[in-house]
């Protein structure tokens, strides 16, 4: 079976997606995220920190090249991934890719709202206007993020419903 690819910006929804799509399909959940940060040792702020965008993305794209050596997963990957033109092609051939899309209000309020509950900090939006560097990289990405087989506007919807969507295309008679 083919993988699933969750992409689209910071606070789309992937990996919360990514769950309800592993629990109810039975397909294991590999967040590339996560990988990286057991592979670097440390947390993605860190390796901003420490290392620069550059090492990161260098990283990022060691694990997307490797992840995609395998089928039958649920792949959620960092903002950035799938603009890379690598690992766009790896993505793209490598299974069904759905971006999960939102208005830059919308993704502006739900990292507020992980920052209050103490979920990851975003070292790319940590200026003084975020809003604004929200506006401007989805600009930039906008491009990119359209090349996903799929684009779900994710404003008006809860995680749940986003995977039925994803299913839904998956599956259209519903097995
Ligand atoms: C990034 C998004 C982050 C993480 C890193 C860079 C981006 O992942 O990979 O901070 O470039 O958009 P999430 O999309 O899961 O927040």
């Amino acid at each position: 079976m083919a993988n699933i690819i969750l992409v689209g910006f910071m606070a789309s929804g992937k990996s919360h997606v990514g769950q309800i799509l592993s629990q109810r399909t039975g397909m294991p959940l590999v967040d590339a995220d996560s990988v990286i940060v057991e592979r670097a040792g440390k947390s993605i702020e860190q390796i901003f920190a420490d290392d620069g965008e550059a090492a990161f993305r260098s990283l990022e794209r060691q694990v997307i090249a490797e992840l995609f050596g395998q089928s039958g997963q649920i792949i959620s990957a960092g903002g950035g991934a799938f603009v890379d033109p690598d690992n766009r092609r790896e993505m793209l051939e490598g299974g069904t890719v759905f971006c999960l899309q939102a208005r830059p209000e919308t993704i502006y309020h739900r990292l507020k709202a992980d920052d209050e509950s103490g979920q990851a900090v975003r070292p790319l939006l940590a200026g003084p206007d975020p809003l604004g560097r929200i506006r401007e990289l989805l600009a930039q990405r906008a491009q990119a993020y359209g090349q996903a087989h799929h684009c779900i506007d994710t404003d008006e919807l809860t995680p749940e419903d986003v995977a039925e969507r994803v299913r839904a295309v998956l599956c259209p008679e519903g097995g």
